[in-house]
This record gives structure tokens, sequence and C-alpha cells, in this order.
């Protein structure tokens, strides 16, 4: 202040540009990273909060969107969120378990929602404020669950009988669930990062791997993978979370006005997820170098039965309540 008056003293034009300077607001930064291609319901949900909430904040707030790792990985991205080097990320909630919040991994367990509409009982629910609330004291804040879709396994081989598994490596995401799973099927699992599956597969480093269709089409896994099967076998979905301190630090109109962006773009997201899987699905199908199977009502059940036993195999890790309460919102959920 005492300079900016001292400027005006001696230079008369000079001072109406520093003045200027002084009170210009720089916009408040949110850097939004993820590992996603922007084509996938994630990134086009992550580009939806950005339009919305620099629209809302009147340009106070700017989001940078950085898809595909291109800041960080997996593990790192974690890491950079809590020392505040990103401010927002939307891993999925099997990347948790490092982080010490092993009861998110109970998204992980094979067969857990029979539909769409358990799921976001669990979500939108009571049981969704829980988990947020075991990662407050990581200095991280929950705002929103983001969905994907339930998982296809791919592999270099046809994987129709639970004995095609055996041996195969596949690769998994850091959850101790997924590694129960695999094993359960007679795979070897293996934890990498998802910004390296597709050279893996393609060298042969590993033989296959899970996951929604959005996200093979879109890393191009299917020009590597000979074979998918439709199980629709596991969830995966994403949470939506910020450096607590970051949140807490914002002026209370700029975070209802981001709040309402999050809410908005959450919608978003959930609705075009099932429609963005289905198209990948069909553009993978259209480009032929993937041969896609229908497990038939047998081996349908002999999948289930193969992977069910892990459910109880983990209750300790990811909490024998919170299963019981996720059973009782599923059970009770309406799926067609
Ligand atoms: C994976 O690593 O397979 C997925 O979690 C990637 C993602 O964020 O959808």
């Amino acid at each position: 202040m005492k300079f900016v008056s001292l400027l005006c003293a001696t230079v008369a034009a000079g001072c109406l540009m520093a003045a200027t300077a002084a009170t210009a607001q720089e916009p408040i930064v949110i850097k939004f990273s993820h590992v996603v291609a922007p084509e996938t319901p994630k990134g086009k949900g992550a580009e939806k909060f950005k339009q919305l909430a620099e629209q809302r904040t009147a340009g106070k707030v700017k989001v940078e969107v950085y898809p595909n790792s291109q800041l960080y990985k997996d593990k790192e991205e974690l890491e950079a969120l809590q020392l505040g080097a990103v401010q927002m990320l939307a891993p999925s909630l099997a990347k948790f378990g490092p982080l010490g919040a092993k009861e998110f991994e109970i998204f992980d367990l094979p067969y857990i929602f029979p539909c769409k509409t358990a799921l976001v009982k669990v979500t939108t629910g009571p049981i969704g404020k829980q988990l947020f609330q075991k990662l407050e004291n990581k200095g991280i804040t929950g705002l929103a669950y983001w969905d994907n879709g339930f998982k296809i396994m791919s592999a270099n081989k046809p994987l129709h009988a639970t004995a095609d598994f055996k041996g195969l490596k596949m690769r998994i995401q850091s959850s101790k669930v997924l590694d129960a799973q695999m094993r359960a099927l007679g795979a070897l699992p293996q934890v990498m990062a998802f910004s390296e599956v597709y050279q893996a597969l393609q060298t042969g480093v590993v033989d296959g791997t899970e996951n929604p269709p959005s996200n093979m089409y879109t890393q191009k896994m299917h020009e590597v993978q000979s074979h998918a099967t439709l199980s629709d076998h596991g969830y995966l979905g994403y949470a939506v979370i910020v450096n607590k301190k970051f949140w807490d630090g914002l002026p209370a109109d700029v975070r209802t006005q981001l709040d309402g962006a999050m809410k908005e773009a959450t919608e978003y997201a959930n609705n075009i997820a099932q429609e963005e899987n289905d198209k990948a699905l069909e553009a993978m199908k259209a480009a032929g170098k993937t041969k896609f199977y229908e497990l038939t009502k047998d081996e349908r059940a002999s999948w289930r039965q193969a992977m069910l036993p892990v459910h109880e195999d983990m209750a300790s890790r990811v909490g024998k309540e919170l299963l019981a309460s996720i059973k009782t919102e599923t059970d009770a959920a309406k799926c067609e």
C-alpha cells in the first residue's frame, strides 16, 4: 500500500497501472488430474465440472484438467493430492487401499451389486457418506461418486470356463480384493498402474486384465487382446476427492458454487456412463480385433461360484459390519 502511494506521488500515469495490479485477483486454480482418456465417462465428467465451475464462479476459479496420467500415475496422484500439488482427483474406488482406506475395496467384491440401482442406494445413502468420513483424517474430502460400469474380462485366449484362467497373468488395480478375486479363479494377479497396461498386454508381460468397455476401448486394449468375456462380474466406479485444506480454505461462496457444479457434473457423468460403455463395446466389436463372448447360463453360474467365496475371505479386510449393511441395501434394491 505504502509502495503504491509512493508510486502515485511520483508517476501519475503509472499510478493507475500499479493500483490495478495490486487489486487484480488471480483466479483460484484447481488442478484435476486423472488417468483415463478424455472421452470416457470420467474424462467427460471432469470436463463438465470444469465448464460448470468456471461459469458459476464467473472466472474466480480456473479448473485445469490433466487426463491420461499426464501429470501423475495412480499411486503418485494420491500422494500429489495429499501434498497439495494437485487439488482434485477421481481415482477408482479400488485404489484407496494403499492410503489406508481399505474399506473402499468393498466395491471390488465380485457380484456385490446385482444392478446399478443397488449401487446407487449405497453411494448416495449413509454408507457413501460414512466411507467419505474415513478420508478426512488423511487430509482428503470426498465430494461425489462417479460411475463407470461393470467390468469385462479380457485375455490373449478365450475365457469361457473358470479353468481357462489357470496360470494366466492378470493385471489388476492395487486392491487386495481384486487380488483375491483373480486367485479364486486360479490366475496370477499383478498390480500395475493403468498407464502401463497397454504396453504390458502388447509385450506379454501380462496375459489379460479386467475393465469396463470404455476404458478398454479408449486405451486401445482391444488391439492387444484377442478375447474378451462379457462377464459383468465386478464394478468400477470413482470417488471425486479434493485436498481438504484447500477445500476448507476456499471462500464460502466459492465453495457453494463449486458444490453446485459438482452436483450437476455428477448427474451428467452418471447419466452418460452406461451409454459410453455400450458405444465402446460396439466400436470394439466393429473393429474386429477382439472376439467377444457371452457366457452360457451354466458358465455364468460357475464363475459366480468360483468368485463368491471372496466375500467371506475378504470380510474382515473390508469390514464385516459394512459388508452386512451393503448386503441389506442391495437385497432391498429393485433390480429389473
Ligand atoms: C484402472 O486402473 O483399471 C482404472 O481404475 C482406471 C480408471 O481410472 O478408470
